[in-house]
C-alpha cells in the first residue's frame, strides 16, 4: 500500500469493533504482520489478537526475515510494496531458506496481478485492501487450518520415521549397527550434513565418538568440524534446556580450539538410559539456507531416546551374552577339574598294581566302543567312559600284595577283593560330582542271571553302565597279562564272551560288543595300529 498514507492505511479496516484485548494463549498461532504503514500493523495487531492470536509486527522485508530465522511463525502477512525488500523478495528467501511460514499477501486493486503471481510462487493467499474483519478472518482461519494439516503431516511422517528406524534397531544387538541406523536417519530426516553420536565411557567419564555420517551431497568444511563442548552441553541438558542454535550463536557449544564459523545450524540431543545420560546426538547443518527448527530438534529427540533404549538393550544383552560365556567357561573348568579327579584316582589305582596298568584306560575305551554302538546319548557315553576309568577305584582300599598274588586267593582274600565295588561306591559317595560314576564301580560285578556280587542284581536291574563295563572289563583282563596268567589271545576272549552271554553278560550286549570290537580292531589294523593291549 506504501503511499496512501496514515488516514487511507486507517480506512483499509472497516468495520473494527473495539474490544478488551485479551492475552493469546501459549499455544496461540503465532502471526507475523509486515508493513510499511505504522497503522496498518497496529490495526492488524490489535484485531487479530483480539481473535486470540499471538501476533508481531516489522516494518520492511528485511525485519521480517531475521524475525522468521529467530522465531517460528505459522503465518505471515505481508504487505506487497515495501522500501527495502518487497513482499516478493520477502517471499523467495522463505523459500530458499526454508522458512516453512505460511504467506498472505495484501494488496490493493492496482497490484492483484502481482499477487497472483506472488501465489504462484508459494505464497497461500492474499487479501485485497481495503478488507472487511470477515475477510480477515476467513483467510487467516483457512491458513491455519491448512498450516495444521501440514504439520500434522510433518508428524506423522515422523511417527513413521521414528517406527520405521525403532523397527530396525529393535532387530539389531551391535551397538555400531543401532547407532548407525539412527545417525542416517537423524540424516535424512532433518537433511543434516553431518551427524555424530558419542558415547560416554564409564571408565574414563570422557564422551567418545562412536559414528559419523555425512551427507552424500555435503560439502566438507574448510575449518573442519567443530568439536562439541560436552560440559556445556551436559550442564545444559540437565537444566532441560533444549540445545538448538544458528550460526555464531551456535560456538559456546564447543570447545575453544575448534572453529564453527561455517556452521550454519547446530542441534544436540542427550541419550539417556533411566535418568543417566550415556551420550549425546549432534546434528550440524554448514549450509546457510539450512537451519533446524524446534520440530527438527524433538524429532532427533525422540531418535535418541529410541537409540538410548536400543543401547540399553544391546548392552544388557552384551552382558547376558558375557555372563553365559563366563558360566560356560566355569562349567567348561568344572568338567576339566572333575576329569582330572577320575584320571587322578585311576591313576592312584593302577600305581598299586603293576599289572593294571592301563587297565582303566582300555576298559574306558571298549565301554566307549560299546557306549557308541549303542548309539547311546553323548552324555551318557561320557558318563560310561568315565565310569569305565573308575570301576575299580575301590581297588585302593586292597592290599597291594593281594592283587599282585600270583597264585589263586585264599576264600578269605576272595572276600576281601569282592569289596572293591562297595568300597568304589563309598570312595565316591562323599563327592556329589561323582555320583554319576557310582553304578560303573558298583555293579560292573553284577551278572546277568543274578550270580555277581555285591549285591546279586539280576537282567535291566544292573544299570545299563554296570553291564557295560562288567563286558568291556572282562575282555581287557582277558587280553591283558595279569600276575596269576598270562594273556589270552582276542579269539579266545571273544569265545569267552559268547559263552558267557547270558549268564554273566547281558546277552544283547554281549553280541554287540563282540561285533562292535571286531569292527573296531579291522579299522584299528587299517590304520596301522593293532590293538591297545600292551605288548
Ligand atoms: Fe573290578
Amino acid at each position: 500500500m506504501g503511499s496512501d498514507g496514515a488516514q487511507g492505511a486507517a480506512d483499509d479496516i472497516v468495520e473494527l469493533t473495539a474490544t478488551v484485548a485479551v492475552a493469546p494463549g501459549e499455544d496461540a498461532a503465532r502471526i507475523l504482520v509486515v508493513d510499511d504503514e505504522r497503522v496498518i500493523r497496529e490495526i492488524l495487531a490489535e484485531f487479530l489478537t483480539l481473535e486470540g492470536f499471538s501476533v508481531h509486527t516489522v516494518e520492511d522485508g528485511e525485519k521480517a526475515l531475521t524475525e522468521l530465522r529467530l522465531h517460528p511463525y505459522d503465518l505471515l502477512i505481508t504487505d506487497l510494496k515495501m522500501p527495502r525488500l518487497s513482499g516478493l523478495q520477502l517471499l523467495e528467501k522463505i523459500e530458499s531458506e526454508r522458512l516453512g511460514v505460511l504467506t498472505v499477501l495484501m494488496t490493493g486493486f492496482g497490484t492483484v496481478e502481482t499477487a497472483i503471481e506472488a501465489m504462484k510462487k508459494g505464497a497461500y493467499d492474499y487479501l485485497l485492501k481495503p478488507f472487511k474483519v470477515e475477510e480477515v478472518i476467513h483467510v487467516v482461519e483457512r491458513a491455519l487450518y491448512r498450516q495444521r494439516l501440514q504439520t500434522e503431516n510433518i508428524r506423522l511422517r515422523e511417527a513413521l520415521t521414528i517406527y520405521r528406524v525403532s523397527e530396525a534397531i529393535a532387530l539389531q544387538h551391535e551397538i555400531d549397527k543401532i547407532l548407525d541406523v539412527v545417525l542416517h536417519a537423524a540424516i535424512d530426516e532433518v537433511k543434516a550434513d553431518v551427524a555424530t553420536l558419542h558415547l560416554l565411557d564409564a571408565k574414563t567419564g570422557e564422551f567418545e565418538e562412536r559414528v559419523k555420517v555425512v551427507a552424500q551431497d555435503m560439502t566438507s568444511p574448510h575449518g573442519g568440524m567443530p568439536s562439541p563442548a560436552f560440559g556445556v552441553l551436559t550442564q545444559q541438558f540437565s537444566q532441560g534446556l533444549p540445545i538448538l542454535a544458528h550460526g555464531g550463536k551456535a560456538s559456546r557449544f564447543f570447545t575453544e580450539s575448534s572453529s564453527p564459523e561455517e556452521l550454519s545450524s547446530f542441534v544436540a540431543v542427550p541419550l539417556q538410559v533411566r535418568g543417566t545420560m550415556v551420550g549425546v546426538l549432534n546434528v550440524f547443518s554448514f549450509t546457510t539456507a539450512k537451519k533446524f527448527d524446534e520440530g527438527h530438534r524433538k524429532m532427533l529427540a525422540v531418535l535418541a531416546s529410541r537409540a538410548a533404549s536400543a543401547i540399553d538393550n544391546a548392552r544388557l544383552y552384551g552382558e547376558l551374552v558375557h555372563s553365559n560365556d563366563s558360566l560356560r567357561a566355569a562349567n567348561e573348568s568344572l568338567e576339566e577339574m572333575f576329569q582330572q579327579t577320575v584320571a587322578g584316582f585311576a591313576q592312584a589305582l593302577e600305581e598299586s598294581d603293576l599289572y593294571t596298568r592301563g587297565h582303566s584306560e582300555r576298559v574306558a575305551v571298549y565301554s566307549e566302543i560299546l557306549g557308541r554302538g549303542l548309539t547311546l546319548p553323548d552324555a551318557e557315553i561320557r558318563r560310561i567312559v568315565q565310569a569305565g576309568m573308575m570301576h575299580d577305584v575301590g581297588k585302593i582300599g586292597v592290599r597291594y600284595d593281594m592283587l599282585n598274588k600270583p597264585g589263586k586267593l585264599t576264600p578269605e582274600e576272595v572276600a576281601v577283593f569282592r569289596q572293591h565295588p562297595e568300597k568304589g561306591k563309598r570312595i565316591l559317595d562323599p563327592v556329589p560330582c561323582l555320583h554319576g560314576l557310582i553304578d560303573g564301580c558298583w555293579c560292573h560285578h553284577e551278572w546277568w542271571d543274578g550270580g555277581g556280587y555285591p549285591r546279586g542284581l539280576q537282567g535291566h536291574n544292573i544299570p545299563i553302565v554296570g553291564r557295560i563295563v562288567a563286558i568291556a572289563d572282562a575282555y581287557d583282563a582277558m587280553t591283558s597279562d595279569r600276575a596269576y596268567r598270562r594273556a589270552l589271545s582276542h579269539e579266545v576272549a571273544i569265545g569267552e564272551i559268547e559263552r558267557c552271554s547270558g549268564s554273566q553278560f547281558d546277552p544283547e550286549l554281549g553280541d554287540a560288543f563282540v561285533k562292535l570290537i571286531e569292527a573296531w580292531r579291522k579299522e584299528m589294523r587299517e590304520r596301522g595300529m593293532d590293538s591297545l593291549v600292551p605288548k
